[in-house]
């Protein structure tokens, strides 16, 4: 129980990492703001954690006023906010040559501006509680696949912002802001993209080593084990910080070239 008696908001938490953020805060004692697209997903999730511990929201996280309406449900149902999970995102593929301007300013728009404008929102009720934010970024963060060109940036952007606000917001207003950048994670939705993208129906099942030293790659549940720390009171004063969670190293990795 190490949040117990903690409100979350856990943004995209009707598939995938983000839904099992929002189950293991729950587990752990907190109540969620369950949000997301997809309705009748999140009218899963929302039954299987029950209504006294869970309220949802389907909106797109750009419509006007999003932000707001996602702390006031928090306010509304449970009374005040400890943390913001900023999870939901969009997972596009594209280069140069297939991104236009308009694309790459809806990725960036819901990638990294979204949670930018739900931290404002959130802030004057996280100074009260000392709450705290944890961004979900990528891996990518670092310079990224060629084909996530747009998806990249945001994370890398996100990045930036974690770590000037987790300086800023700490020292001004006592509110903690630090980030978790997943390495390559085995999601519902992730299983379709690969394979849409050519690679074989069962693609999870057979990983070069390269990718994947254990044989299989992450767990959405692995990722929300590590989101338990940063969002529990035994993290302490510690804020400002990227942590990635992959199986092998992504700064200073170099490949053998054989
Ligand atoms: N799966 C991976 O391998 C992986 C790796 C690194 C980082 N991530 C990051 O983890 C987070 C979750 O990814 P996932 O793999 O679980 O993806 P997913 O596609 O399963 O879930 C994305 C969630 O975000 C929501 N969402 C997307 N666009 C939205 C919008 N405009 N408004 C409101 N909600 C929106 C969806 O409804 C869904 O709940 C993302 O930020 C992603 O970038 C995933």
């Amino acid at each position: 129980m190490r949040l117990q008696g903690k409100v979350i908001i856990v943004t995209g938490s009707t598939t995938g990492i983000g839904k099992a953020i929002a189950i293991r805060c729950v587990d752990e004692g907190a109540s969620v703001v369950l949000h997301g697209l997809e309705q009748p997903l999140g009218e899963q999730v929302l039954a299987e954690i029950g209504k006294d511990k869970a309220s949802l929201i389907i909106e797109d996280i750009t419509a006007d006023g999003a932000p707001q309406r996602l702390v006031d449900r928090a306010l509304q149902a449970f009374g005040k906010l400890d943390a913001v999970v900023n999870n939901a995102g969009m997972v596009v593929s594209s280069n140069i040559h297939t991104t236009d301007l308009a694309f790459f300013r809806k990725v960036i728009e819901v990638n990294t501006i979204a949670p930018f404008a739900l931290i404002k929102a959130a802030l004057p009720f996280l100074r009260k509680t000392h709450g705290c934010v944890l961004n979900i970024g990528s891996v990518n963060a670092y310079s990224g696949e060629p084909n996530l060109l747009p998806y990249s940036v945001s994370k890398g952007a996100l990045m930036t912002m974690t770590r000037n606000l987790g300086d800023t917001l700490h020292r001004e207003e006592g509110v903690r802001v630090n980030q978790i950048n997943p390495g390559w994670v085995l999601t519902e939705t992730e299983v379709v993209r690969k394979h849409e993208q050519g690679l074989p129906k069962d693609w999870y099942k057979d990983l070069p080593a390269m990718y994947a030293p254990s044989g299989r790659i992450l767990a959405p549940a692995e990722i929300a084990a590590a989101a338990i720390y940063w969002l529990a009171d035994e993290s302490g004063p510690v804020s400002g910080q990227v942590v990635d969670v992959e199986q092998h190293p992504f700064i200073g990795r170099n490949p053998p070239k054989d």
